[in-house]
């Protein structure tokens, strides 16, 4: 969920809808703002996108110069105009917005009933309105320690008072907030993205932190509300450069695909070292010598930034001779694995803020691990609170669906793959010859995306279809599980990405003349073997389409359809087996209407366990 705040000399409401435009990335299931004048609090919430509450401001107009905001992406309760934030209690004296999950709430709503109180909607966030109404006394700051006191969760939480206009109480525990200061007044939000422009400096506020905001001033408290210093830090300037426009796209998952052989530049640039045969990064924060005492990393991650972990096994194991367990970082976060001091943690996350990561990341900061990030947004948690790490430098990317990130991230860890196989066994002449076949894989991809007219093609033929699988061996098989999840996250298809020769240990009962199988064949080792898998589906009468980069001639003849991908050095074929893999999902989803950048129930930035 996102959440944005503003008090100062302007009318606070267009400031709070722009800034939930910004976040909706975070949410987008329902969004409101509450604003204030005199002793009033205007409170404008509505189910659906944002524009709904767009409208609903046009019509009813929320007044005042301070406010707060926040679009959701629902834990407890459904996306109901009810259970949209702000919430208020039952005077209407106190309103807020919170990211984050009241675990104890039940107990707490429970208590709060049994004195008398009224709940009007299902979600967690309620019982914080009332226990702050119930401990107010005319100081909303020591009202809001109060109720802090008795909750258990996490939160990034903003209340404002009717009782106290202009001032904005925010607190952390667990969930990002960010405040800062501009010409027109004080900032508050779940992100940087949300106030660029707005302000230059910003302070990220700490677990157990509660910011106190007007118009004339503000003050970080910690617990025990003692003033505590704070420094200012620059906004990250990546986030002023207009990418977070469409341009000529009709959507930015479309404009994200596309520019994927620029975001493989720029992830690449000044990284390569050809003097070494090796690439160099600026921020790992560990020595070759450290890095040469390393005996196993794990990665973790979630979602698409997981299956680039699965990646960057094969990658690291394959050109550093390292192991690698990936793992996912909800699972992770509550294990107890055994680690030594030579076990460094890897997390990957586009985004910085994705709460099971970061939760497996301060888990392994908490046992004394060294810990690294792949990383695209500069500046985010993740970012700051592993030892050290690599930006991916992507651009930001605004589709939910994944695609440059993961492609980047795949690049990254190729790159890192290389350093740490340099460091110990990798020759001189096979580090040259990597560097080389890294500075051609923007051009192939650039070439892959050239079978978007086929891929067009295709869709149309398959789009009616309810089951597909996605089969892939090797260094493939993390892409078909990726090729999977995007068609499921944006169609709505069902579809399941298996290794190739596993899928008849189960899968292969699901074949049958509706569903088809997407096969990736590369050329190189595994080429006839995935050819015979293929035949095991066609003999049960499955329709089979081939992502190749091998003998076409060869697939053709078993496949129903095929596409043509550039040959490349196997360890790259991810990059390039994956573009016509998320164009397919593309059109698949156009064609059956469904919001290709805002798919139904999920967020970008899922910032709840
Ligand atoms: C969400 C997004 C996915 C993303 C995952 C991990 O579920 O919808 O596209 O892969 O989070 O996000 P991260 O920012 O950590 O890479």
């Amino acid at each position: 969920c996102g959440i944005i705040g503003f008090t100062g000399r302007r009318e606070a409401a267009p400031i709070l809808l722009e800034g939930l435009r910004r976040l909706e990335y975070r949410g987008y299931d329902s969004s409101g703002i509450a604003t204030g004048t005199g002793r009033q609090l205007h409170i404008r919430k509505k189910a659906g996108r944002l524009q709904a509450l767009q409208r609903l401001i046009a019509e009813y107009p929320a007044a005042g110069c301070y406010g707060i905001g926040h679009t959701r992406w629902a834990t407890h309760g459904g996306a109901t105009d009810r259970n949209a934030h702000p919430h208020t209690d039952q005077t209407g004296l106190i309103a807020v917005v919170h990211n984050g999950v009241i675990e104890n709430y039940l107990a707490l709503r429970q208590q709060l009933q049994s004195q008398g109180v009224i709940f009007r909607s299902e979600t967690d966030t309620e019982v914080l309105a009332h226990l702050i109404a119930h401990y107010y006394h005319g100081d909303l700051v020591s009202a809001v320690r109060q109720a802090l006191q008795l909750v258990r969760g996490t939160y990034g939480l903003a209340v404002v008072s009717r009782q106290e206009p202009g001032l904005i109480v925010a607190a952390r525990w667990g969930s990002p907030l960010v405040v800062g200061q501009g010409t027109e007044g004080r900032y508050l939000a779940s992100d940087t993205n949300a106030l660029s422009g707005w302000v230059e400096k910003v302070h990220y506020l700490e677990d157990g932190q509660i910011c106190v905001l007007t118009e004339q001033e503000w003050d970080v408290l910690d617990q025990r509300l003692a003033s505590v210093p704070f420094v200012l830090q620059e906004l990250p300037s990546d986030l002023n450069d207009g990418q977070a426009d469409k341009g000529e796209y009709p959507h930015f998952m479309l404009k994200e695909i596309y520019e994927q052989p620029e975001a493989l530049t720029n992830a690449m640039r000044g990284r390569l070292h050809e003097a070494d045969a090796t690439a160099h990064f600026g921020g790992l924060n560990l020595t070759a010598a450290q890095l040469r005492q390393v005996e196993r990393i794990i990665i973790t991650g979630c979602g698409t930034s997981y299956y680039a972990g699965l990646v960057g096994e094969y990658l690291i194991e394959d050109l550093a001779r390292l192991p690698v367990e990936v793992e996912y970082a909800s699972e992770l976060r509550y294990r107890h694995p055994p680690i030594d001091p030579q076990t460094i943690l890897l997390a990957i996350t586009q985004s910085g803020e994705t709460a099971d990561t970061l939760a497996a990341l301060r888990e392994a900061n908490r046992r004394g691990q060294t810990t690294l990030a792949i990383c695209n947004v500069v500046g985010s948690s993740i970012a700051r609170e592993a030892h050290g790490g690599v930006y991916l430098h992507a651009g930001p990317e605004i589709g939910v669906a994944s695609t440059k990130a993961f492609t980047a991230q795949c690049l990254v860890l190729t790159l890192l793959a290389l350093y740490l196989g340099r460091l110990r066994h990798l020759s001189v002449s096979q580090g040259q010859r990597i560097l080389r076949e890294l500075q051609a894989l923007p051009e192939a991809v650039r070439q892959a995306l050239q079978c978007h007219d086929s891929v067009k093609t295709l869709a149309e033929k398959y789009s009616h279809a309810t089951n597909m699988l996605y089969l892939g061996r090797q260094y493939l098989y993390p892409v078909a599980l990726e090729g999977a999840l995007k068609l499921k996250e944006i169609s709505y298809i069902h579809a399941e990405g298996y290794p190739a020769a596993e899928m008849k240990h189960g899968p292969i009962a699901l074949v049958d003349e509706q569903t088809p199988s997407v096969f990736l064949v590369p050329s190189g080792p595994v080429f006839d073997k995935v050819l015979a898998n293929m035949q095991e589906i066609k003999a049960r009468g499955g329709p089979i389409i081939a992502i190749t980069s091998g003998n076409e001639a060869e697939v053709a003849a078993i496949a129903d359809d095929v596409i043509a991908v550039p040959a490349v050095a196997e360890y790259l074929q991810p990059i390039v087996t994956v573009i016509p893999l998320q164009l397919l999902a593309y059109e698949m989803a156009l064609l059956r209407g469904c919001d290709v950048d805002r798919p139904r129930n999920l967020a970008k930035s899922v910032t709840v366990e």
